[in-house]
């Protein structure tokens, strides 16, 4: 936890805002105009007490996209922030802001889903959501700040019919007038392409947030959600630096670090996290944006500035998307930061891959039970007849 000192530290009220009509926005389905840079309020496990102040911060340094979640447990916090900015005049309402929200996997249900985000907006101070997602596939839930090792054995695969009911629920209340466009976040190839194949022209998701930085790049994904209009937001548009430590392995490699990123920052005297920010506003022809966070004012406007302006050229753009060739190779390392292993399920067999895949995606509950049972049945006949392997210290792949 930082002290009430390093707190007044990281916000520095020297640092000149920039002029929020300056920042990029993608024009939605319904004319409404989404900031490409969105200001992050995951905490990481190390900063919920830095939240609401840094939050007003970012809509006084010209943010006014905010990215809320309630798994962050602070929309409270952040529903403070928005009545403290209108306080100091940063704002007139939050009409000048466009919020984002997110269903947490633990409301899935259908009879949770209008409370859940009733909560929300009440503790945002809203009276409808501008963009509301749902934060992942899976119904699935753990512990706040658990370890990567903990898992739910009541945990499910993507279920394509529940996940409709879910969904059919997020309609209705766009309906009714409480969220303005719908969202996914996390979803996978063969989800999105259930979900689109079942909806209507207005029950469509308008963007899927999803994990996107230099070193992990999804092009082959993103290429097909931006075909069908879905606009990309990358999460840990920076490499998140300060991830809790579930999400933290040897193996990762930092974007901020990468030999290409570092030579583009010094080449235009920019720093390196803003060469990361400036390749997620400007890829795919300016298609998708990114959520970045920061508790320091310098940050909080040095991140803003790639969304205002183009600060690569096509040739630094090449250097870290590649074409394909071997004179381009791009620097994208499939690194990816989160891969959500405490959401596996039984059948996955521990294998955190199975997550993104798509090899266990079903259409219906009786498909998953037929399969549950086949499994229950082969991973009994195996605990029964092969010798058990010493126990392993967590892996990942
Ligand atoms: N939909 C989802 O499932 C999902 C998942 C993860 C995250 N998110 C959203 O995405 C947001 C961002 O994710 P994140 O916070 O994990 O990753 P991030 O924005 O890549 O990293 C944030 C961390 O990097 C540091 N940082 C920020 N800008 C920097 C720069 N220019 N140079 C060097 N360091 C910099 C910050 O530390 P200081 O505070 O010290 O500056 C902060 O701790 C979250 O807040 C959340 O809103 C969504």
């Amino acid at each position: 936890m930082k002290t009430p000192q390093s707190k007044a530290k990281s916000i520095d009220p020297k640092v000149k805002p920039l002029n929020p009509a300056a920042v990029r926005s993608i024009t939605l389905p319904t004319g409404r105009k989404m900031p490409v840079a969105a200001y992050g309020t995951f905490h990481s496990d190390w900063a919920q007490a830095l939240m609401k102040d840094a939050t007003v911060e970012a809509i006084r340094l010209g943010w006014r996209h905010i990215d809320t979640a309630r798994a962050y447990e602070n929309e409270a916090e952040i529903g403070q922030a928005f009545r403290d900015a209108i306080k100091a005049g940063l704002i007139r309402s939050t009409d000048d802001l466009f919020i984002t929200g997110k269903l947490w996997n633990g409301h899935m249900s259908p009879k949770d889903v209008a409370p859940a985000l009733e909560s929300t907006l009440r503790d945002l101070g809203l009276n409808q959501i501008d963009l509301y997602l749902n934060h992942w596939p899976w119904p699935n839930v753990h512990t706040p700040g658990c370890a990567g090792d903990h898992r739910n054995p009541d945990a499910v695969p993507y279920i394509h019919e529940r996940f409709m009911e879910t969904w059919g629920e997020l309609v209705k209340l766009k309906k009714a007038g409480k969220i303005v466009h719908l969202g996914t976040s996390n979803h996978t190839a063969a989800t999105m392409k259930l979900l689109l194949r079942d909806v209507s022209k207005d029950e469509r998701p308008v963007a899927n947030q999803m994990e996107l930085h230099p070193l992990f790049q999804q092009t082959d994904l993103r290429s097909e959600f931006e075909k069908e209009g879905i606009a990309c937001m990358g999460y840990m548009a920076v490499g998140s630096p300060k991830r809790p430590a579930r999400d933290t392995f040897k193996e990762h490699r930092s974007d901020l670090e990468d030999p290409v990123i570092q030579s583009i920052a010094s080449d235009l005297n920019i720093t390196p996290g803003q060469v990361g920010l400036a390749w997620a506003v400007q890829r795919m022809n300016h298609s998708g944006g990114f959520v970045a966070m920061t508790t320091r004012s310098s940050r909080m406007r040095e991140n803003l500035i790639p969304a205002t302006t183009d600060l690569l050229s096509p040739g630094h753009m090449l250097r870290i998307t590649g074409d394909g060739t071997p004179e381009h190779p791009g620097i994208d390392a499939n690194n990816r930061l989160i891969w959500g292993q405490v959401f596996l399920w039984p059948e996955a067999d521990g294998d955190w891959r199975i997550l993104w895949d798509d090899s266990q995606v079903f259409e219906t509950s009786a498909n998953y039970a037929r399969f549950k049972k086949a499994f229950t049945a082969y991973d009994k006949v195996k605990r029964e007849t092969t010798v058990p392997l010493p126990a392993k210290p967590v892996e990942h792949h």
